[in-house]
């Protein structure tokens, strides 16, 4: 099999228009990338037709080294050369200040991107539950909200999910999480997931208190309490508790990331991952996808176009649909995150 040229080593964004056809190049060899200008001609690569249903953002491989031709898979973050890192240093990356926190837990980067800290938030209480919300529509989230929760030793209220895909992550201690008759022994980073239709109940056995995110989707302004649990449990969903595997890690380059809850769990939605980023700077990139990633341990920066800020373990960063941004690395042992998007199921997907 003939190798394709590399025409560009990130995706092609793209507004396709419903009803047209498109002719993607596979050779690399176009002049009018994405699109074939006939420059296959005498290789053995043909163009890729896509007709497009309806209107819509895409991204078109620019890498041609997709397994999911004419769109990006992530793929060229794997190319030989490896990832494409930006330089901390550079005469540009100097001029971008650094924000300051003040007292508040926002620190608003470009546009409606954000970082949250929530040792700087008021927490609401209810029995053992303390929680406060970190994203949330109201500071610009479209798709997603997420809420930092302390359950001390006890059993914490009812929450319904409201008609939401909910999905959870466990900071610190060890529990239970009570889905209508069913109950998922969860410990420091599992995962786990909610269906719409049903409420939940976190069941601390002490003597540490459990720190964890609680996020949903679509969003919500706060987290929806009931007097009792129901007993819903979609049981054709029995899968609901995703641990950290290193077997199951994928390679982006030096970094990588292990899916923990999406669709094999029933999260049609919301997808959520563990990752690593060793000391070293991404360049900067967009997604289509809503994204809130959860620093989990070690020190870092967000660069967002003409700001950044530092980040460490507890912090929260929010990145709305298309925000160009960069996640740097400056911890010996790389940055542990977790990472939440929606709509869509695969983090290595960006332009
Ligand atoms: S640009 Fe080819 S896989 Fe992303």
């Amino acid at each position: 099999m003939a190798t394709p040229t590399i025409a560009y080593r990130k995706g092609y964004y793209h507004e396709v228009k419903a009803g047209k056809r498109y002719l993607w190049c596979s050779c690399g060899l176009s002049k009018t990338q994405p699109f074939c200008d006939g420059a296959h001609a005498g290789t053995e690569f043909l163009p890729v037709l896509f007709k497009a249903k309806e209107d819509e953002d895409v991204i078109f491989c620019g890498c041609k080294h997709t397994g999911t031709p004419p769109f990006c898979d992530g793929a060229h973050s794997n190319l030989p050369g490896g990832y494409q890192n930006d330089d901390p240093d550079s005469p540009e990356n100097r001029a971008i200040p650094t924000l300051t926190p003040d007292a508040g837990p926002t620190l608003m980067l470009d546009n409606d991107c954000y970082v949250f800290s929530p040792t700087r938030a008021t927490m609401e209480r209810s029995g053992v539950l303390a929680w406060c919300p970190t994203i949330s529509p109201a500071q610009g989230a479209l798709h997603q909200s997420q809420f930092y929760a302390e359950v001390q030793v006890g059993s914490a209220p009812v929450i319904s999910a409201d008609d939401r895909h909910t999905v959870l992550f466990v900071v610190d201690g060890e529990g239970e999480v009570e889905i209508g008759e069913r109950r998922f022994p969860v410990t420091q980073k599992s995962g786990l997931y909610v269906r719409p239709s049903e409420a939940y109940r976190i069941h601390n056995p002490g003597p540490e208190p459990m720190r964890l995110f609680i996020s949903n989707g679509p969003g919500s302004e706060d987290l929806v309490f009931l007097d009792e649990m129901p007993p819903t449990f979609e049981a054709e969903f029995p899968d609901r508790r995703a641990d950290v595997d290193p077997s199951q890690r994928q390679a982006m380059a030096e970094r990588s990331f292990q899916i923990l809850v999406n669709r094999e769990h029933g999260s049609t939605m919301v997808t959520q991952f563990i990752g690593n980023i060793p000391v070293s700077k991404a360049e900067p990139h967009r997604h289509l996808y809503e994204e809130t990633l959860i620093f989990l341990r070690g020190e870092g920066v967000v660069w967002t176009e003409t700001r950044k800020a530092e980040v460490r373990a507890g912090d929260v960063m929010f990145l709305p649909r298309k925000q160009l941004h960069s996640v740097q690395s400056v911890s010996d042992g790389g940055l542990d995150v977790v990472g939440i998007i929606y709509p869509g199921d695969n983090p290595s997907i960006n332009y």
